[in-house]
């Protein structure tokens, strides 16, 4: 596992391909090709609070890049999604589209933000009034969706439905299509994770246009994107105020808060150590079994920047032959 630990993808580099073609997000190295093409590179970084964390967690970009392309290809028949390929585990190959700004937050459950909004007196989140008398954790009567801006730097920030429409981001006919769809999406979610065992708490879905289509994009279903429960028990630690079993990168929030770090300007990121890389490391793998049924299987990164290269080669020379 210290082999592990010395392959991680931290950044990945592809000679002769210009920077200003390539957008470095917190998780994601994103390749412009030709032919309306991206090679998504789900690197092994990791994000908690906006914060990119100085040590990556070996193998988790595989692991979400895995997970994500599992989700996509079981919702293709409610909307066309960008997956084309995945020719390498870290790497996608997508359809370039145009990202609508807007996070599609949707929520089952009264857990995370909106908890702690509901908690200081709040009753209306992005627009959505929340219903009384309700605890942390509990289910809400029907899923609800939580907007927010995509900001280019910092913190995404709540927006509401009626603001979204005013400030033009998106037409009315069109955000009446992505609402149905996210709703859609988070029933097929339930539904895959429901056979797992497992209750999907929250998750954030992006949509861009492909050619005036709507297409769903980025990442979907991912613990990085999700949050998950334990179906088995929830009722009764609901009743009895107990924590919930919790799948998702929580627990990495919970490690940094133990190290004082909250994500607020002026504090110092703490180093992860080797042995909780590992840990990370292990907890997403289990992700990974709890959610798709199957045994992770690492696959080699030694060199991976070559292996990027052949893959973008690839793909590019397909684009140039077209007129
Ligand atoms: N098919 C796509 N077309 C265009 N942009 C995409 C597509 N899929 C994902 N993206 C964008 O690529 C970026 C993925 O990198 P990520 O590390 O998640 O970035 P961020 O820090 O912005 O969340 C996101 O900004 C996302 O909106
Ligand atoms: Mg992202």
């Amino acid at each position: 596992m210290k082999e592990a630990l010395a392959h991680c993808i931290q950044t990945t580099n592809v000679a002769g391909f210009l920077e200003k073609n390539i957008y470095r997000g917190k998780v994601r190295d994103v390749y412009r090709l030709y032919n309306e093409k991206l090679a998504i590179v789900t690197t092994d970084r990791i994000s908690a609070f906006d914060h990119i964390l100085q040590e990556a967690i070996p193998y988790k970009g595989q692991i979400l890049n895995t997970i994500a392309s599992f989700f996509l290809e079981q919702v293709e028949d409610i909307i066309p999604t960008h997956l084309l390929s995945v020719p390498h585990p870290n790497v996608t190959i997508a359809k370039d589209c145009r990202v609508i700004p807007i996070e599609v937050v949707v929520r089952g459950y009264l857990t995370g933000h909106a908890w702690r909004v509901y908690k200081n007196g709040g009753r209306v989140l992005c627009g959505v009034t929340l219903p009384d008398g309700m605890k942390e954790h509990q289910r809400f009567p029907t899923p609800i969706i939580t907007p927010a801006t995509k900001a280019d730097q910092g913190h995404d920030e709540d927006i509401s439905e009626q603001e979204i429409l005013t400030r033009q981001i998106v037409s009315p006919e069109l955000w009446e299509a992505i609402t149905n769809t996210a709703l859609k999406l988070f029933e097929r979610g339930t539904e895959i994770a429901e056979k797992r065992g497992l209750l999907l708490v929250d998750t954030k879905y992006e949509f861009g246009l492909y050619q005036s289509q709507l297409t769903l994009i980025d990442e979907v279903h991912t613990p990085d994107s999700s949050r998950y429960f334990y179906a088995d028990g929830y009722e009764e630690r609901l009743s009895n105020d107990e924590p919930q079993k919790q799948l998702s990168k929580e627990f990495v929030r919970e490690w940094l808060m133990e190290n004082k770090f909250f994500g607020k300007d002026g504090e110092t990121l703490p180093n992860l150590t080797d042995e909780f890389r590992i840990e990370v490391y292990q907890r997403y793998a289990e992700l990974f079994n709890q959610i798709t049924g199957r045994d992770f299987i690492p696959t080699e990164t030694k060199d991976f920047n070559l292996t990027l290269e052949s893959i973008i080669n690839e793909n590019m020379t397909v684009g140039k032959s077209k007129p």
